[in-house]
């Protein structure tokens, strides 16, 4: 392995995939390749339907791609099998669903604990790190509610509990926002920030809210399963609101179907 290669985290390549339905196949990837680099923090934007959670589950190995390679930092993750498969799914990624995911019948607490007990730590390494986590995340109080008794912005929180209790190399993330309000969604975006600046995590997310993709230090469009452009923030030196009017120029050439101008 060499140097170039230990400082990729996730590199896609040339990454394809079909389904088959009725004997006829849907192209949903087409050829996507990208890296992500440790403490990136990487948008996926497009259209319904452009494949972009395709993408994201073929990186959780929920689907296998058709052809291509996924290698996190330098090791190609389809030749992983039993074991490898159910350790890198538990521990060196974690999946930020729209709809949360939350298991309705368990508490916060156990809901976030989930990861660890699949893992076997000891009972106290746990609690110190669900003390420290939901602190960081201001969900204690909900901690021993179900999650019907908990607002959309608290089930996301406590999802996202549940993705930093195993210390996930990359966190993905699936539209994360989508069943949001407005205001939730922004301080849910702080918080996402916050994990990737201050607890240094890789997160991968896809989202259609330009406001939430403002957030990014780096967006790939993708359209019909192909890169199609790709933005960057200037960090530090670009605000925000300026990120935000770029990617918002990008969202009206793609509406606007004049993809070869850019
Ligand atoms: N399980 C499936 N079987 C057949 N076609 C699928 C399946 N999942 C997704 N597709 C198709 O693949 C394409 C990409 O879907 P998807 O990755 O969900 O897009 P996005 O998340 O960008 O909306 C779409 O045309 C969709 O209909
Ligand atoms: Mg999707």
């Amino acid at each position: 392995m060499n140097n170039a290669n230990t400082q990729k985290l996730l590199e896609v390549r040339d990454l394809h995939k079909s389904y088959e339905k009725d004997g006829v196949p849907t192209r949903a990837l087409n050829g996507i390749t990208f890296d992500v680099l440790p403490g990136e923090y990487m948008g996926i934007m497009g259209a319904s339907g452009s494949g972009k959670t395709t993408l994201l589950n073929c990186i959780a190995t929920i689907i296998k791609p058709t052809s291509g390679q996924i290698l996190l930092s330098g090791t190609n993750i389809s030749v992983f099998g039993g074991d490898e498969l159910s350790e890198y799914r538990g521990s060196k990624i974690g999946y930020l669903f729209q709809d949360f995911a939350l298991l309705d019948n368990l508490t916060g607490r156990e809901n976030i604990l989930l990861p660890l007990s699949i893992h076997d730590v000891n009972a106290s390494t746990a609690e110190a790190k669900l003390a420290g986590i939901a602190g960081f995340l201001g969900i204690t109080d909900v901690l021993s509610k179900f999650p019907s008794q908990m607002s959309g912005g608290q089930k996301q929180r406590v999802a996202a509990a549940r993705c930093l209790i195993s210390d996930p190399s990359i966190i993905l993330a699936d539209e994360p926002t989508g069943a949001l309000d407005t205001k939730t969604a922004r301080s849910l975006m702080e918080k996402l920030q916050e994990i990737n600046r201050k607890r240094s995590r890789t997160i991968l997310m896809v989202t259609h809210d330009p406001n939430a993709a403002s957030f990014c230090s780096r967006i790939l469009f993708i359209q019909d399963g192909v890169i199609f452009h790709e933005l960057r923030r200037q960090v530090p030196a670009e605000t925000r609101d300026h990120f935000y009017g770029r990617i918002l120029r990008v969202m009206a050439q793609i509406g606007g179907g004049s993809a070869n101008v850019l």
